[in-house]
This record gives C-alpha cells, sequence and structure tokens, in this order.
C-alpha cells in the first residue's frame, strides 16, 4: 500500500492488522481488525514516529519505500512502549544504522526490558522542540495514557498531533485514512469507545490531564496510532474522549446495561419482563447475554450507561460463573458509581445476590433493589418483574 499524504512532506503509513485474534492477547477483533498508524515525515531529517507490531514490519518498511529509503532514517520516535507500536524497532535499528530513537526518559529502562536495546537513544523533556530541517517538533508528556512512559509529538508547521493510542480505536481502515472520507463515522465512533473502554478507561484522569495540557496547541489534524485520522472534526474525537473520560467520576448516560445469564431460561424469561418495563418507561436499554457475549463489548455499554441490572441464577451455591466474571473484569476496568439491581432465580439455596453484592457494592455500586424467584417464573412473578424494571428505570430520570 503506499503511504498517505496528510501535509507537505508528512505521510501516514496505515497498516491494516486483520488477522490478529486479541488486541493485547484480550480483546476481540476477529471481526473489526486494528491499524497500526505509522508517521513519516521527509524533511532534512528523515523521522518515523511509531512503528508497528513486529510481524508487520515488512509493511511498515515497503510503506516508507514509497517516499524514501528507510535506510535513510534519522529518528524514530516513540511516543509509546508497548509493542503495538514499537514490535519493529529491533529490525529498523539494523535497516537504519544513523537513526537515532527518541523517546520520554521512562521509556528508556523499557527499551532495554522488552528490546535489550541501550544505545542510540536520546531523551526528549517534556515541551522540548527539534528542529527537522524546515519543520519543528514538540513533545509532549503525557504519562498514562497509556502507558507512564507515553507522550505525544506535535508538528508545530503542519500542525498535527501524532496522539499515539489517545483519541484512537479499533477497526481497519476500508480504504480510507481520514474522517472527512469515511462512510461509516458512526462504526469508527462505536469501535473508538469500545477500544476506549477496553484499553482506556482505566486512565480517565491521565486522559483529562494531557487534554487540558494541549489544549494551548492549534491542532489541525489528530494522528493517532489506531483507526482514523480526523482532519475536518479534530475536535469531534477530542469531544467524545473527553465525555468518555469524564464518566469515569461523573454523571453518565440514562439508560440501562442488563447483563444476564440463564442455564434453562427462567432467568431469561424474567430478564424478558424487566426489560419491557424498562422500555416502557422509555428508558434505553442494552441487553447481554453474559454467557456468550464477550467483556469487550459489555464494557461500552457499562461504561456510558447510569444503571445495570444484573441477572443471574444461583449456581452451585453460588453467582452463575459466567456472571462472576463479567463483574470482576468490570472491576479491573474501574467502572464505578453505578445504581444497581439484582434478580435471577434462587436455585436450590440461593446465594447467588450475596456473591453479586460482594462484586459490586466495592465498586460504589448501588444496589436499589432485588428480584428473586424460585424455580420458573410464575405469571404473577413476570408481572412483578415488569413492575421491578420499570420502577429501576424510573429511578434513573
Ligand atoms: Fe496501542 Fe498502548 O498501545
Amino acid at each position: 500500500m503506499l503511504a498517505t499524504t496528510i501535509a507537505d512532506d508528512v505521510y501516514a503509513i496505515s497498516v491494516n492488522d486483520r488477522t490478529t485474534d486479541l488486541f493485547e492477547g484480550l480483546w476481540p477483533i476477529s471481526l473489526e481488525g486494528v491499524t497500526y498508524n505509522s508517521y513519516i515525515i521527509s524533511d532534512e531529517k528523515k523521522v518515523l514516529i511509531d512503528l508497528t507490531k513486529e510481524f508487520k514490519t515488512d509493511t511498515l518498511l515497503d510503506q516508507i519505500a514509497t517516499v524514501f529509503d528507510p535506510a535513510d532514517l534519522d529518528y524514530f520516535v516513540l511516543n509509546h512502549m508497548e509493542p503495538d507500536h514499537t514490535g519493529a524497532i529491533k529490525t529498523l535499528l539494523r535497516v537504519a544504522p544513523n537513526a537515532t530513537i527518541l523517546c520520554t526518559a521512562k521509556a528508556v529502562p523499557f527499551l532495554k526490558e522488552y528490546y535489550g536495546v541501550t544505545e542510540r537513544i536520546r531523551e526528549v523533556k517534556d515541551g522540548e522542540t527539534i528542529s527537522i530541517g524546515r519543520k519543528t517538533l514538540q513533545f509532549f508528556h503525557t504519562p498514562f495514557v497509556h502507558w507512564p512512559e507515553t507522550m505525544m509529538t506535535y508538528c508545530i508547521d503542519d500542525k498535527v498531533l501524532f496522539s499515539c493510542d489517545a483519541f484512537g480505536g479499533y477497526g481497519a481502515l476500508r480504504g480510507y485514512n481520514f474522517d472527512d472520507e469515511c462512510t461509516d463515522l458512526d462504526y469508527y465512533k462505536r469501535e473508538s469507545l469500545r477500544y476506549y473502554s477496553n484499553i482506556v478507561a482505566k486512565f480517565s484522569k491521565p486522559v483529562l490531564n494531557a487534554i487540558a495540557k494541549l489544549a494551548a496547541i492549534d491542532v489541525k489534524v489528530i494522528a493517532p496510532s489506531h483507526g482514523l485520522l480526523w482532519r475536518e472534526h479534530p475536535e469531534d474525537i477530542i469531544a467524545l474522549y473527553t465525555k468518555w473520560a469524564e464518566y469515569a467520576t461523573g454523571e453518565t448516560e440514562t439508560g440501562v446495561t442488563l447483563l444476564y445469564g440463564s442455564m434453562y431460561g427462567n432467568t431469561e424469561e424474567v430478564m424478558n419482563s424487566i426489560a419491557k418495563g424498562v422500555s416502557n418507561a422509555g428508558v434505553p436499554v442494552d441487553i447481554f447475554d453474559v454467557a456468550r457475549t464477550h467483556t469487550s463489548y459489555i464494557l461500552p455499554s457499562l461504561w456510558t450507561k447510569k444503571g445495570v441490572m444484573v441477572g443471574a441464577p444461583t449456581y452451585e451455591g453460588a453467582l452463575f460463573p459466567a456472571m462472576q466474571s463479567a463483574l470482576q473484569e468490570a472491576g479491573i476496568k474501574n467502572v464505578v458509581n453505578k445504581k444497581a439491581a439484582i434478580f435471577g432465580s434462587y436455585g436450590w439455596s440461593g446465594g447467588a445476590e450475596k456473591r453479586i453484592r460482594s462484586i459490586v457494592e466495592p465498586l460504589k455500586w448501588d444496589v436499589t433493589g432485588t428480584f428473586i424467584f424460585r424455580g420458573g417464573p410464575t405469571n404473577e412473578d413476570l408481572k412483578n418483574a415488569l413492575v421491578f424494571g420499570r420502577e429501576f428505570a424510573e429511578s434513573l430520570k
């Protein structure tokens, strides 16, 4: 594939990955894919900003070669050390024998620990500028967006912000790079939210710090290392990331994430009545069978919705295991401060409710009601479940 021009002598190299099944070995992307965006600047100095996963090194080199010989590179800017952006570094150091790595001081030990690289490294300070000829690059340290060593790079002359993980999303690019070329922006916004909730959400405070720090600079193009580049409306992706980061501590959206698991359909039947009650109240509801849905797809709803209804049967005197996993992963990802309700089948001993409370109460989920039934639900149970759902939904307004 050819490199894509984003400004005079500034190019995007988008390496699409449609074969990795699990991002970070954990989050499913088989259907969506992902891109690793790198950037090159062909000035008096030749600069490569962020790399790619190791197995895509040849693709990266081939695309660089459509603009200049990779052997001529002078700088590798490593905004972030995670191997999806540095996996190619050992090969690149061999290919470009005169190149120097530019990174934060915190990245230096990571270079040694991950790759055994201890030489040809130059630390850059927060706010430091480096002239590369006609253009000047400026570096902004943005720790914990996503790892502690992270920084962003700003091309002062072209007003392009190379933001690495920040403002990125899942989804291999379908033949375009920019927001104004995209024919399905809603898809990329959804996949950006899934990426945010899976990868970045835990670091929401550092995200807000970084956005505040960069507020003074004039950004014409947001060039992240995953997903679309934003040149027509860079403010859109900044606004989305700001909103999602603020959800970590602030008011979220009126809506219900309805999680359920069901062994023989009894909890599911009650769930359907509860969902009807929520919908009757005019409140949006997302429904997830936790045994069949990867948490990656559940987290966007949990992150954005104010209410959570948790429905699971008692399983061997405890909690249906798939629900236990889903709730624990929500805890790992700092899904806190929810209004919650619990429902499910008593089984032959009860016990699920107690386990659910033990997981969600430390997350400051305010459990406002429970609806437990025995065996299969009666018609009376189903009527009561509908009221239970409606009243919970009303309480969110
Ligand atoms: Fe895309 Fe934190 O690496």
